[in-house]
């Protein structure tokens, strides 16, 4: 148990990557705060919880200043400060460039940036006044480093949208550094979600994402979940600002 004591924030985490890494922070012993726009499916997430977890299910869309603001502050309420967030909360959108729409790059860039950039500042304000220092693990993506396009599958919104948190961690990793907050990046390959369910269910598409993988695998959301509890723990206070490649080798080459 070596987040005993620990309570941790963890948006999106009604599926996939971020109800993976709420239960590895539950084995962990961590308070969890299961945030997420889907209040349902954050029930759920708990419902998987071992027996005595502490828990809290918050229903935020991480979109809007007022919902992150009330997240923030019922987590002080009921648990007393904050020590780790996980701005996991993400949606993709296949589109190519020439047919992109004003309103679905807008919304692509407010869940996946503008959601953590709101985020992170509430809650490093808490962190900054309960002096405890923190953690704050941003999930980027191999896409905010290269572009992706198997079978033609175009998304330079998604792109440029987690290629602008890659950028994000880096300067709030500078700002928040002196106060003991440590902010890094874990960027998955494909992994196994519902996110990804639709196209790795096409054999073409498994197929080329394999051809590229050394692993010859594509990932599991605990691949994804065992590096953020690395970086959440107090051991990794000399890493910040870094990128974890969670990928099975596939941006080596
Ligand atoms: N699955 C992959 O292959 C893969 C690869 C690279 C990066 N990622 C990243 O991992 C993260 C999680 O993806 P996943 O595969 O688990 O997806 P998922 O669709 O299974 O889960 C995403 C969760 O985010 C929640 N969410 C969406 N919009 C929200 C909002 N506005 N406010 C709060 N919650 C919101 C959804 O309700 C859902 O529970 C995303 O940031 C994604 O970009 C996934």
């Amino acid at each position: 148990m070596k987040l005993k004591n620990k309570v941790a924030i963890v948006t999106g985490a009604g599926s996939g990557n971020g109800r993976a890494i709420a239960l590895a922070f539950f084995e962990e012993g961590a308070t969890v705060v299961i945030a997420d726009v889907n209040e349902a499916a954050a029930q759920e997430t708990v419902a998987l919880a071992p027996e005595g977890s502490k828990a809290m299910v918050v229903k935020v869309d991480v979109t809007k200043k007022a919902d992150v603001d009330n997240m923030v502050a019922q987590t002080v309420k009921e648990f007393g400060h904050i020590d780790i967030l996980v701005n996991n909360a993400g949606i993709v959108a296949f589109t190519p460039f020439l047919d992109l729409s004003e309103a679905e790059w807008d919304k692509v860039h407010d869940v996946n940036l503008k959601g953590p950039f709101l985020c992170t500042q509430a809650v490093a304000k808490e962190m900054i006044k309960a002096n405890r220092g923190g953690r704050v693990v941003n999930i980027t993506s191999v896409e905010a480093h290269r572009v992706v396009s198997s079978s033609g599958s175009c998304q330079p919104h998604y792109n440029s949208s987690k290629g602008g948190l890659h950028m994000l961690t880096k300067a709030t990793a500078l700002e928040l550094s002196s106060y003991g907050i440590t902010v890094n990046s874990v960027a998955p390959g494909v992994v196994e979600t519902p996110f990804t369910e639709r196209g790795l269910q096409n054999p073409a598409v498994k197929e080329w994402i394999l051809e590229r993988v050394p692993a010859k695998r594509v990932g599991k959301p605990s691949d994804i979940a065992n590096a953020v509890i690395f970086l959440s723990l107090d051991e990794s206070e000399y890493i910040t600002g870094s990128t974890v490649f969670v990928d099975g080798g596939w941006t080596i080459a």
